[in-house]
Parts: structure tokens; sequence; C-alpha cells
């Protein structure tokens, strides 16, 4: 029997209407399905081979692709919704991050020891306690008071530096003390009731406004922000968070009205049972169109403003990474896979999260490395430091109230099993950077699972603990406790083993 959590079975924090289906009989031949739609829905699977698709709203669009290959689907698929975006060269570097290093210096004290060690890291990051009481384009005046001079460090040492954006927007500070919501206020940006109030949730900072970003005048708004923050603290990319969009009560602090919207007449399978359970009321309004139907495309449009921003502040390609993703995000952000466990299983279960986003045209994606909730170990730690030397996007990110995960923080084996791995990946850049390209400009996958390369052989059909890196890198990461070696599954064909360079030829 598996067990399950309650939340591998219910929706999570993106929604992507499309299926990628091998055909039966061996032959190697693929179809994959598409339904443009942003409004909730179920997707049933049935035994027959079928699916039921039971979409609350909309327009059915639907988009049929016939391969005939499986790569060739996702090649069709991504021209409907768009090649991913080019990432920066840094971003394939390795990404240091937790929630709780408490202060500026402490996270300084973390680069520095890298530095010691000759770990190679490119970014690092500062979850929400950067901020001064969690408020967005702020910084903490008295634990963080040195974050311009670490950025400032981080920077003359070729390093880069990336935090945290939630979208609720503060609105209990006093008036005239955040400009955020003031300006926001003053130029109509936020999401409201049908009856014309500011619709207030609760987040992180307490009561907090929402971002209508399917309005423009929103993004400029947006960018001002940004800019002004940008001109203390010179950050180079941007963590969006919280954008499915997550509120910690349903709907607003005054509830929601009760009409057909809220209650519609049939309720797809979601966490909370109601549409407005820990997000905002479904009747709220949004310049394009009701939140009922924009709610699933939150994060989009949030990435996109993001991206833009970035791009017009900066001047160079922009680095973005959002929690909720819809189809086209590529086009914007890279995606974390979110909030997991430092368990074995979740390791084991992030490759075909992985995968998963490089066949939605996302590729540049990775799970938290060592887990980030409950206590990580060392072996597990170092386990999946070497498996995400294989993510697109490799990300060590911890909770709060964990001990310190990143790789100073274990025995000296460890370290250099961790400094091993990481080195490995940076030689492998040439290749990586090239698959990101060749994603960006034919519509590829970077990561993708072995039955891309052998569609007509069945057996690679069910791997899901084995991924390639383009046509020919395999990688076969160890998965579970206490072991030294894993079995994995050669494709006939001639293969070298990266190490030693050795052939061995499987027929
Ligand atoms: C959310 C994010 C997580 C972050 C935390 C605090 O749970 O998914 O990555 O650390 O919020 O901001």
């Amino acid at each position: 029997m598996t067990l399950y959590s309650v939340f591998e079975l219910t929706n999570l924090y993106g929604a992507h209407p499309f299926y990628l289906a091998m055909e039966e009989g061996g032959t190697g031949t693929a179809h994959g399905f598409f339904l443009l739609n942003s409004n909730a829905m179920d997707v049933a699977l049935q035994p027959g081979p079928a699916i039921t698709w039971r979409t609350i709203g909309g327009i059915l669009d639907f988009y049929v692709f016939l391969g005939p290959d499986p790569a060739s689907v996702i090649g069709q698929y991504l021209e409907v919704v768009g090649y991913p975006t080019m990432p920066v060269y840094w971003a394939l570097g390795y990404h240091l991050c937790r929630w709780g290093y408490g202060s500026s210096n402490a996270t300084w004290d973390v680069v520095k020891n890298m530095r010691n060690y000759g770990i190679p890291q490119d970014v690092q990051w500062n979850d929400i306690d950067y901020m001064d009481r969690s408020l967005d384009f702020t910084f903490d005046p008295a634990v963080f008071s040195t974050l311009p001079d670490m950025v400032k460090d981080l920077h003359s040492h070729g390093q880069r530096y990336v935090m945290m954006l939630d979208p609720g927007i503060s609105s209990v500070q006093p008036e005239g003390e955040y400009w955020p919501y003031d300006e926001g206020l003053r130029r109509g940006v936020f999401i409201n009731h049908t009856d014309g109030s500011t619709l207030i949730g609760k987040v992180w900072p307490g009561l907090t406004a929402f971002p209508d970003f399917s309005d423009d005048v929103t993004h400029e708004w947006w960018y001002d922000n940004l800019k002004r923050f940008h001109d203390k603290v010179p950050f180079d990319g941007l963590w969006i968070d919280m954008n499915e969009p997550s509120s910690f009560v349903d709907g607003s602090t005054v509830g929601c009205p009760d009409t057909e919207l809220e209650n519609p007449p049939y309720t797809p399978g979601i966490l909370g049972g109601l549409l407005r359970a820990k997000t905002l009321c479904a009747s709220s309004v949004q310049k394009t169109s009701s939140h009922y139907n924009m709610h699933s495309l939150y994060g989009l449009l949030e990435a996109k403003a993001s991206a833009c921003a970035l791009k017009r502040m900066l001047g160079k390609r922009a680095f973005v990474i959002s929690r909720s993703t819809f189809p086209s995000q590529g086009q914007y952000s890279g995606h974390w896979l979110g909030d997991n466990r430092s368990h074995w299983k979740d390791m084991y279960t992030s490759i075909a999260g992985m995968l998963t986003f490089n066949l939605l045209g996302v590729p540049l994606v990775g799970a938290d490395v060592c887990g980030f909730s409950d206590q990580t170990e060392e072996e597990l730690c170092v386990r999946w430091t070497q498996l995400g030397a294989f993510y697109p996007f490799t990300r060590n990110h911890n909770s709060i109230d964990q001990k310190p995960q990143d790789p100073p923080a274990f025995s000296p084996l460890a370290r250099s099993a961790m400094k091993q791995s990481l080195l490995l990946r940076y030689s492998l850049f040439p290749l990586l950077y090239t698959l990101f390209h060749r994603a960006h400009t034919h519509g590829h996958t970077v990561a993708r699972p072995l039955l891309f390369e052998f569609p007509k052989d069945v057996r690679t059909y069910g791997i899901d603990r084995q991924f390639l890196w383009g046509k020919s890198l395999m990688v076969t990461p160890v998965l579970d406790p206490g072991v030294d070696f894993v079995v994995g599954y050669f494709p006939q064909g001639l293969w070298y083993d990266y190490y030693t360079v050795r052939t061995q030829l499987y027929i």
C-alpha cells in the first residue's frame, strides 16, 4: 500500500492543464493535449484509458499535439505557450538560502565560510526575515543594517543577491509611513470586493492588500517600488512567493458575499473544499475579470511584472523564481518546487517534479536541496546536494528553526563530497548553458526523462529515479540511505562512464 499525505492528493501551487501520453503498442508514438483555461477544474484519470476534464468556467480552447514522438509533442506545446526565457549565466550556479539566518551578518558569515572552503557559490538569498516586520520593500534597520554592505561585498566577489517578495502589501501602517500601500491605494492597484472596498487578507506582515497584476498600472507601481528599494539594496534577482495568491484567512478578513461565484453549483476537489480556501474571494474584482477567472493566473502575471521591471531597471536578462505557475510561465521565470520535507522520499519525488516542469516549458527548476521543513541529516544532505548538482536550478533552502544545512555546517568529509559534486556541475556549465539555449530557441527540455531519447523502449517509461541532461548525459543518483551503489537501467547503445571514460555497449 502506498501512503500519501493529504497534500499529495490535492491542488498545489500552480495549474497546467496539459498532458503528454505515450501511446500503447511500444511504437514510441506520443500525443499531447492542452486545455487553455484558467478556471478551477478537476482532471480525472479513467481506467479506459481516458481522461475527464471538468472546468467551471472560461472557454473550451483545446489543442491537440500529434508529435509523433514525445519531444516533438513538447516542442509543439511550447510553440503555443512560448519558449522559455534564456537564463542569465549565474542562474546556473550554486544558490544558498534559508528562512531564519537571523541577521545580515549571519548571512554574510555563511558566504565567507563558503569562500574559505573554496566551495563554489554564485548567489546568496534572503527570505522574509531580511524585511522590517515582514514588510515588502523594507529591510530590518536593526539586525539587517549591514545588508547593503553585504550585497556590495557579494558584487565585488562576482556573486549575486536575490531576496524574497510576497505579493501581500501591509494595509495597516500609519498613513505616510509605508509608501507601497499609500501609493498603491492612490493609484488603485489593489484587488477590490464587488462593493469597491479594498480586499484585505492576512499574510506574514499581518493584514494585507493584494496587487492586481492584471492591470498595467500595477506593473508600473511594482516597478517604482523595486526601483526605490534597489537604490538602497542593489539586488540582482527576485524570489516571488505566496503568489497563488496565498492568504492565512479564507476570502478576506470580512468573508465573501454569498454569490454564485463564491458558491458555484459544483466545486472541483480542492484543498479546503471552497474556492476561497486560504486565498481571496472568488467574487473579488480584478481589472481583466473576476478573481474566479483570474485566480490561477496570479503567479504568472506577477512574474511577468517582475521580469519586465528587472529588465527595464538593470538592462539585463531577468532572474525571477516563482512559486505559483501557469502555462507561459517559462517566458518570465523559473520555479522551485515549494515546501518539501527533509525526507528521502521527498528527494526521490523531486525528480518527477523537475522533469514535469521541463515538459511544461519551465526548465529552470529545482527542489529545496537538503529539504525545507524538518531537520535534515548529513547523509541525506550530501546525497541531495549530489542530486541537486543536476537540477537545472540548484538551491539549498531551509526552514526557520532548523539547524543550518549549508555545506560548511557539516563534517569535513560531507563538505568535500558536496564541494566535489558542485565542482562537477560547474565543469558542465557549457553543456547546461547550451541546453538552456536549445530550450529557448527550439522548445527543447534541459533535464528530460529517458523515454524522450528512447521512446520505443517501453522499459524507460516508468523510470523516475534516473534522468538525462539533453540527449546523452544520464544521471543515476543515490536516493536511499546507507548505500554506496545504485542500480540503473541503460537503454540500448554505447555508454561511457563519465568518470573513467570506459565504454560499455548495451544491446
Ligand atoms: C513559504 C515558502 C518558503 C519560505 C516561507 C517563508 O512557505 O514556500 O520557501 O521559506 O514561505 O517566507
